[in-house]
C-alpha cells in the first residue's frame, strides 16, 4: 500500500504506527538527534517488511565505518530486496535498495549516484538531499556536496526541510571558502529549525576557519538547544568549541571539557575517537602533557586494526597508537592498510591505500621523531588527503602534523611553505598560524617546546 511521508514522497507501507515512527526518524535524521534509530527500529518492528526503512538501516550502518556492521547492512539489503520481490516497491524507493547494494560491493560512488537520481526525479526527498550530503562528506568530496544542493535549491524554499537544507548548505560554502554566504545561510537555518545541528556546527567551522575563535565562543555560548539532542554528535559540536579554546590557549578549558563532554563517555564509534585523538595531538603541539588520556583511546582503538572501512578511522585509531607509544597495535595496522586494497577492493580501500598509508607511515615517523621522514610522508599525502573524508578542521590536524615536522626537524624553508598554502587555503590566520610564523620569524627550531612557543604545561 502506499502513503506519504511527511515530505510527501511516496513509500511502500501499510501500518499508520509504521509511517509516524518513520516520519520521526526522517526528522531525526535531519536533527543527528539520539532518537534515530530508535525510532528506525520502531519502524521496522511495526513493519519488517518496509524496504526503504530496511536499506536506510542498511546505509545509515555503512555510514558508521565499523567492520561488524557490514553484516547487518547485508542482511537489511537482503531484507529489502526480498520485500521488493515480494510487493514491488517504487521506482524512488528502489534507487535507495541499489545504493546500499553498491555500497556493499564498495562502490560507494554508486550510492551517490543512486541518490543523485532520486534528488533528479524527486528533489523534494530531503531524506536522499541529506544522505547524498553525508555519503560524498565520507569522501570529503565539498564541491559536489555543494553541487548536489545547488541543484534542487529552489525546490527547498518553503519546504519543511528547508531549515536543515540551509545548514547543508551553510556547511558546504564553508568547506568551499565562502564564509561570509556560508553564515548567512548558517543562521537562516537556525532560525527556521532551531535543532539543526548540522547547521549550528557549520557555523563553529566558519569561525575556526576564519580565525575568530572569541567570537564563536561568545556565539555559540546559550545556543545548547540546537545540539544536546544529538546522538554522538554533539561530541563532535563540544570538539569545536574545545578548538577554539585551544586556538586562545585555553588549554585548563580544553582538557576540562575533553573529560567533562568530549570523553564523557568512552564510546569507540569513530567520529569520537577521531575527536578526542586529534584534540589531544593538538594539545602536544602546544607542549601540553596530556597525561594518561591516550590509553584508554588507544586500547579501544587496538580492536579495530582490521576494520579497513574508512581511511579516516583508520588514521585516527593509528593517532591514538603513536600518542600512546603502542608499536604492535600500530604496526598491525599499518600492515593491515598496506593490504586492505589487495584483500578487498573497493573505492574506499583504494583511499586506505593512497594517501592514507602514507599519513600513516607519516605519524609513526613521527612518533618516532623521525621528522625528515614524516614530513615527506605527510607532504606526498597532502594533495590527496581531502579524500579521506571529513572536514577542513578535522584534517587540519594532519596539516599541523607536517608543519611540526618540518619545523622539528628543522627544515624552516618547508615549514614557511606549508604555513604559507595553509594560510592562503583558510583566508585567514588563526592563532596557531600566527604562533609558527613567530617560530619561524624567530629562527628557533628544535624541541617540542621551543617549537610551539609556549611553556610546557602539566596538566592532568
Ligand atoms: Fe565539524
Amino acid at each position: 500500500m502506499l502513503k506519504q511521508d511527511v515530505y510527501g514522497c511516496d513509500i511502500t507501507i501499510s501500518s499508520h504506527d509504521a509511517l509516524i515512527a518513520w516520519n520521526k526518524t526522517l526528522h531525526g535524521f535531519l536533527a543527528h538527534s539520539a532518537s534515530t534509530g530508535i525510532t528506525l527500529g520502531e519502524t521496522l518492528e511495526f513493519e519488517p517488511e518496509f524496504a526503504l526503512a530496511q536499506s536506510c538501516k542498511g546505509l545509515f550502518s555503512l555510514l558508521l565505518g565499523r567492520k561488524e556492521l557490514n553484516e547487518v547492512a547485508t542482511e537489511a539489503f537482503l531484507n529489502a530486496k526480498a520485500s521488493d520481490k515480494a510487493n514491488p516497491v517504487t521506482e524512488r524507493e528502489r534507487h535507495f535498495i541499489s545504493a546500499l547494494g553498491g555500497w556493499l560491493q564498495g562502490n560507494l560512488r554508486t550510492a551517490i549516484a543512486e541518490m543523485e537520481t532520486v534528488l533528479t526525479k524527486w528533489p523534494h526527498d530531503a531524506l536522499a538531499m541529506k544522505l547524498s550530503h553525508a555519503i560524498m562528506f565520507m569522501l570529503g568530496d565539498s564541491k559536489n556536496m555543494r553541487t548536489s544542493l545547488e541543484n534542487i535549491f529552489d525546490v527547498y524554499h518553503g519546504h519543511q526541510a528547508e531549515g536543515y537544507f540551509n545548514g547543508c548548505y551553510s556547511f558546504t560554502l564553508e568547506e568551499t571558502g565562502e564564509y561570509k554566504r556560508a553564515e548567512m545561510y548558517g543562521r537562516r537555518a537556525l532560525e527556521l529549525a532551531p535543532d539543526d545541528a548540522w547547521g549550528l556546527h557549520a557555523i563553529t567551522h566558519i569561525f575556526d576557519m576564519t580565525g575568530r575563535a572569541k567570537e564563536g565562543l561568545e556565539w555559540i555560548d546559550g545556543k545548547e538547544t540546537a545540539w544536546q539532542h544529538c546522538n554522538n554528535f554533539r561530541y563532535h559540536v563540544w570538539w569545536h568549541i574545545a578548538l577554539m579554546h585551544l586556538d586562545l590557549g585555553n588549554y585548563d578549558k580544553v582538557l576540562e571539557l575533553y573529560d567533562e563532554d568530549i570523553r564523557k563517555d568512552k564510546t569507540d564509534d569513530y567520529r569520537d575517537i577521531s575527536n578526542a585523538t586529534s584534540v589531544l595531538l593538538r594539545l602536544e603541539f602546544e607542549g601540553v602533557n596530556v597525561g594518561d588520556r591516550w590509553q584508554e583511546l588507544s586500547d579501544l582503538a587496538a580492536t579495530r586494526t582490521d576494520d579497513n572501512c574508512v581511511a579516516f578511522a583508520d588514521l585516527h585509531y593509528m593517532m591514538a597508537f603513536c600518542g600512546n607509544f603502542d608499536e604492535k597495535p600500530a604496526t598491525q595496522l599499518l600492515s593491515n592498510m598496506q593490504s586492505a586494497e589487495t584483500r578487498h577492493h573497493s573505492e574506499l580501500t583504494a583511499i586506505i591505500h593512497k594517501p592514507g598509508v602514507l599519513a600513516a607511515t607519516g605519524l609513526e615517523a613521527f612518533r618516532d621523531q623521525n621528522f625528515t621522514l614524516a614530513h615527506d610522508c605527510l607532504t606526498k599525502a597532502r594533495p590527496t588527503l581531502q579524500a579521506i573524508g571529513g572536514s577542513h578542521a578535522q584534517r587540519d590536524v594532519f596539516e599541523r602534523l607536517a608543519i611540526e615536522s618540518a619545523l622539528r626537524g628543522g627544515l624552516r624553508t618547508q615549514a614557511k611553505t606549508l604555513l604559507q598554502e595553509r594560510d592562503l587555503h583558510r583566508g585567514y590566520k588563526d592563532g596557531y598560524s600566527e604562533s609558527r610564523w613567530r617560530v619561524i620569524e624567530n629562527g628557533s627550531q628544535g624541541g617540542a617546546q621551543q617549537v610551539a612557543g609556549v611553556a610546557a604545561k602539566n596538566i592532568d
